[in-house]
């Protein structure tokens, strides 16, 4: 009898386990993640009978990217990559000179501003998964991503690395985007914590944000990375924070991450942004890296000294060693049945296909003059240097080398074959002008004024055609890692450009490709028809072919607000103490006011706003339940929300949901996303966008009482579909 129990308790046992794991691989956020406390056991018996030598070789790379394994314990070392759009092509093991291999193309995947604007959390959990892929098939345990900093200024370098202004979009792509890297037995790396928002001085700067600004804006994305998603891993950023470089700051690293959050992962330095041993060590930085290339610094030079003197303690020492071997067994590095991964499959080009093309924001469309007709037999004019450029690499470390990437003007040539007449011209170029400043670097910006002859050329060409495509943006070299954008405008003229070819040929549909936001106020109003498209990965071409021509309905909204000026923003609306910092210090002057929550706040209009962006068929949102109109703290607010297709071809709608709150007793912002939810709805059909709200989440932060505080009284519910599109509002009472 006890046999048969055991029998059927061993089938229960099994046949749960099975259904946990094909939820898992279904379940685009499983609940089956982050570290099994089976290890602990093996991972503390491990330490014992480790030297100190060997702990500290452990905690420092062993070139760039690489950090020490002990052979003798049969403990790998751990490998790194970029991260976070593809894996980097190889390095030398100490130098950052590529390898130039054949054998290390892979699949660009779309930057994180793109991954963002799809609102779609299942895309960002496949994203993972096939990133996690691909750094397993080149041998990887630690992907240098997701970027997940708050878009503060559209003029940081890194925004197109990063995903939103807002914390809960942020998180939710965050969330979604490591589940599924860490699915492959590869941990996400989540960077830049914290609170480094631009790349002016970077290295440097020291930023000052009151405490209620750094946990309601910039700490949520990490704590939902830490908490929601398990991250085994964070990159600690360059900057500064409140006098302590964020390397060694032990309110953030000890007090907030790893004492509140209770986080028992690694973590790890950005590249060179370590500056001492005994201060990093007991602040709560695990691993130095970026001393590869022999530069014999801190960890490397130093940690073992100072343990035999007594200036850090051993367990302190062990405890770093303890977090990397539970990244390690997490990512089973010495099972022989760890994920292999694999590159370039056709499953991998397909969710780089699928996130390109539910990414483009499509902001202007009169007269419905897209989609274009499939059967145009006019000439057809693709004008713009953007239409024919390489996005994958540049940008220093976020460059990825593909094994292809298609651009527009290839995609539009495929999509419409041989027959079409079609011409290119560039219209304008990559130009630099660089300044000897009498500094290390010189000054080195892009050339505001057009390129005469290129110009030329662009409006004859679209003179002499029916219709023109009008390609315009930033190339990776002006959106780039360490140095910020020092303007809105389009580089190299482009706004002139965007003026003598409309003027030429009013039937010009204009497509941008960033990274950022830019300025369109030129662009806005001398064209019908406005799309937004990214650095949008491998399948960038085709899938902006197939949305210009109708194959694709679009459905990506903005992840930030696109300005109609910088001072309208709330970090250039104060001086130069708000951005970019003055003697080496920035302040958050405008608080918690960031992006849309400032516009909002003091009724500036914007020219595009967040969460904004439209479709080839129309929608309507004809009702609203929720499940009760009164909530305790501890309740959930559960939205139904029916979205009709009113057009006249399938489509999908982001429904958001913004809550406000009038008589706070703290500074509120007018409204902020609480929750969104996107629908796939077919014409003349309705589909149902179920959004659930915790009641915990409406609270502020109290910065008196260290608490998070659900204030009693009435809250605002405003139902949409963008942060200024008001379909339905409501009033909740919480108790
Ligand atoms: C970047 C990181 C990157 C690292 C390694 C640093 O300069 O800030 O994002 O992962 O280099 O390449």
């Amino acid at each position: 009898m006890k046999a048969f129990y055991r029998r059927t308790t061993l089938f229960l046992v099994v046949l749960i386990a099975c259904s946990a794991w094909k939820l898992q691989a279904q379940d685009p956020n499983p609940q089956l993640y982050g570290f099994d406390e089976g290890y602990e056991a093996t991972i503390d018996s491990i330490i014992t009978t480790m030297s100190l030598e060997e702990k500290v070789y452990m905690v420092h790379g062993d070139g760039m990217f690489t950090s020490g394994g002990i052979a003798r314990l049969n403990i790998p070392d751990i490998t790194y990559t970029d991260g976070p759009t593809g894996i980097r092509e190889e390095l030398e093991h100490r130098s950052w000179q590529t390898m130039s291999w054949t054998t290390d193309s892979v699949t660009f995947f779309p930057t994180g501003t793109a991954l963002a604007a799809t609102w779609n959390k299942e895309l960002a959990y496949r994203y993972g998964l096939a990133i996690g892929d691909e750094a397993r098939a080149r041998g990887k345990d630690i992907l240098l991503g997701p970027g997940v900093n708050i878009i503060r200024t559209p003029l940081c370098g890194r925004n197109f690395e990063y995903f939103s202004e807002d914390p809960l979009l942020a998180s939710v792509m965050t969330v979604g985007y490591v589940k599924g890297v860490q699915m492959q037995d590869v941990a996400a790396c989540v960077k830049h914590f914290t609170i480094n928002n631009q790349e002016y001085m970077r290295s440097l700067i020291d930023v000052h944000a009151d405490e209620r600004t750094l946990r309601e804006i910039y700490l949520p994305t990490y704590k939902a990375a830490a908490l929601d998603a398990q991250t085994y891993s964070f990159m600690g950023s360059y900057n500064k924070f409140r006098g302590d470089w964020v390397c060694e700051n032990d309110y953030l690293l000890n007090q907030v991450m790893k004492g509140e959050w209770n986080y028992q992962g690694v973590v790890v330095s950005d590249w060179g942004a370590t500056h001492s041993t005994v201060k990093a060590a007991l602040a709560g930085l695990d691993v130095e890296m970026g001393n590869g290339w022999g530069r014999k610094e801190h960890y490397f030079a130093s940690l073992a000294d100072s343990v035999k003197a007594g200036k850090v303690p051993e367990s302190v020492l062990d405890d770093k060693v303890r977090r990397l071997l539970r990244l390690a067994y997490n990512c089973r590095t010495t099972d022989p049945d760890r994920n292999k991964g694999s590159m370039n499959s056709p499953e991998n080009s397909q969710l780089a296909y699928d996130v390109a093309s539910e990414a483009i924001v499509l902001l202007k469309n009169e007269n419905n003059t897209l989609p274009l007709d499939k059967t145009h037999t006019g000439k057809i004019a693709v004008i713009g240097m953007m239409a024919d450029m390489i996005n994958a690499k540049g940008g220093y470390t976020a460059g990825v080398k593909a094994r292809y990437e298609i651009t527009p003007l290839q995609g539009i040539r495929d999509y419409l074959g041989e027959d079409v007449l079609l011409d290119f011209a560039p219209g304008y170029k990559e130009d630099f002008i660089v300044v000897d400043t009498g500094g290390h670097w010189p000054h080195r910006y892009p050339n505001p004024a057009p390129n005469d002859t290129l110009l030329k050329d662009a409006v004859n060409l679209a003179g002499q055609s029916d219709l023109v495509l009008l390609f315009v943006g930033n190339p990776r070299s002006v959106e780039t890692e360490a140095t910020d954008r020092e303007t809105l405008a389009l580089p190299f003229g482009q706004d002139s450009l965007i003026q003598a070819v409309t003027a030429a040929n009013p039937n010009t549909v204009i497509i941008v490709v960033a990274g950022a936001a830019t300025d369109l106020n030129r662009a806005s109003k001398s064209t019908p028809a406005l799309a937004y498209s990214w650095y949008n990965g491998s399948e960038n071409g085709k899938a902006l072919a197939d949305m210009l021509f109708g194959d694709i309905n679009p459905s990506g909204k903005l992840p930030f607000t696109i300005p109609k000026k910088l001072e309208d923003i709330g970090a250039h609306a104060f001086d130069k103490h708000t951005y970019p910092g003055v003697n080496g210090s920035v302040e958050y002057k405008e608080g918690i006011l960031v992006g849309y929550r400032w516009f909002d706040t003091k009724a500036i209009e914007p020219a595009y706003c967040f969460g904004y962006g439209l479709s080839y068929t129309t929608f309507k949102i004809p009702s609203v339940k929720i499940n009760q109109n009164t909530f305790l703290a501890e309740d959930v607010i559960s939205l139904a929300v029916q979205v009709e297709n009113t057009g006249a071809i399938p489509g999908k709608e982001t429904v958001q949901v913004y809550v406000g709150k009038s008589d706070s007793k703290v500074q509120r912002a007018e409204k902020e996303l609480k929750g969104f939810a996107k629908v796939s709805v077919e014409p003349g059909k309705t589909s149902t966008a179920e959004i659930d709200i915790p009641v915990s989440d409406l609270a502020y932060y109290d910065t008196d009482q260290k608490l998070w505080i659900v204030e009693p009284g009435e809250y605002r519910l405003i139902v949409g579909n963008s942060s200024r599109s008001v379909s339905r509002e409501f009033k909740i009472q919480v108790q």
